[in-house]
């Protein structure tokens, strides 16, 4: 293959490089992608093997003095998703909706526990796993959301857990639609469905969250 034919190749279809858009996914659209989803699409099963991929990222992250407290339980069979889908709470500022709309409960979670008594920076270690694995989940296509509303009690009776669950994180295909917006004009924080059904997040700007 003559010199630098690939490179050249890419050029002509794509233009120079140094005018190219990067191809992939930049922590940016991952970013954007990923928002919190309470509604599954119930043709795609995300099985053990995606959930133990999704896991996976917390053998890199950072932790409070490399203690790595946290552990993980894999919730895919119907009986135990079922117990889970039980002992939740979606969507609470949206009341009136009932959320998950039925037939679109998730069927996937990930159950973070820790296994020493937690403490604070076991909670600074518990955000920054269940938001590097929303971003995997969201890398390959799907999407979850952070739960902290659930009984964990009757969670951790029903899956023999030895260890006290400090968050849920479902995981699907998405069924929902969303999109950030701007902060309305009273200030309110609180998400909301537009007249086409989407979910509509607020998120404040960059120059009200900088101090000055
Ligand atoms: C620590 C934490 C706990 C959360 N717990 C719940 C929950 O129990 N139920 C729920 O519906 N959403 C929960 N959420 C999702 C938030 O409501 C969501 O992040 C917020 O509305 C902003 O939407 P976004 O994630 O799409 O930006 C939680 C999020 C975080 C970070």
């Amino acid at each position: 293959m003559a010199d630098n034919y690939l490179e050249k190749r890419y050029e002509e279809v794509f233009g120079s490089k140094k005018t190219v858009k990067r191809v992939g996914h930049t922590l940016d659209s991952l970013l954007l992608k990923n928002r919190s989803c309470r509604g599954y699409d119930h043709s795609v099963r995300v099985g053990e093997d995606v959930l133990r991929k999704i896991v996976a990222v917390n053998t890199k992250i950072p932790s409070a003095r490399n203690q790595q407290a946290l552990r993980f339980r894999l919730v895919v069979a119907e009986d135990e998703v079922s117990v889970v889908n039980q002992n939740i709470k979606l969507g609470g500022a949206l009341p009136e909706l009932h959320l998950p709309f039925p037939g679109t409960e998730p069927l996937s979670f990930i159950i973070v526990c820790s296994a020493i008594e937690p403490e604070r920076y076991v909670y600074v270690d518990l955000g920054i796993s269940l938001q590097s694995m929303l971003l995997k989940a969201v890398e390959i296509g799907l999407n979850g959301i952070i739960i902290c509303a659930f009984n964990a009690k009757e969670i951790a009776e029903a899956l023999h857990l030895e260890m006290p669950p400090l968050a849920v994180l479902a995981v699907g295909k998405s069924a929902e639609r969303f999109k950030l917006v701007d902060m309305p004009a009273d200030g309110s924080v609180k998400y909301y469905r537009d007249a086409d059904g989407v979910h509509c997040v607020p998120k404040r700007s960059l120059e009200e969250i900088l101090l000055h």
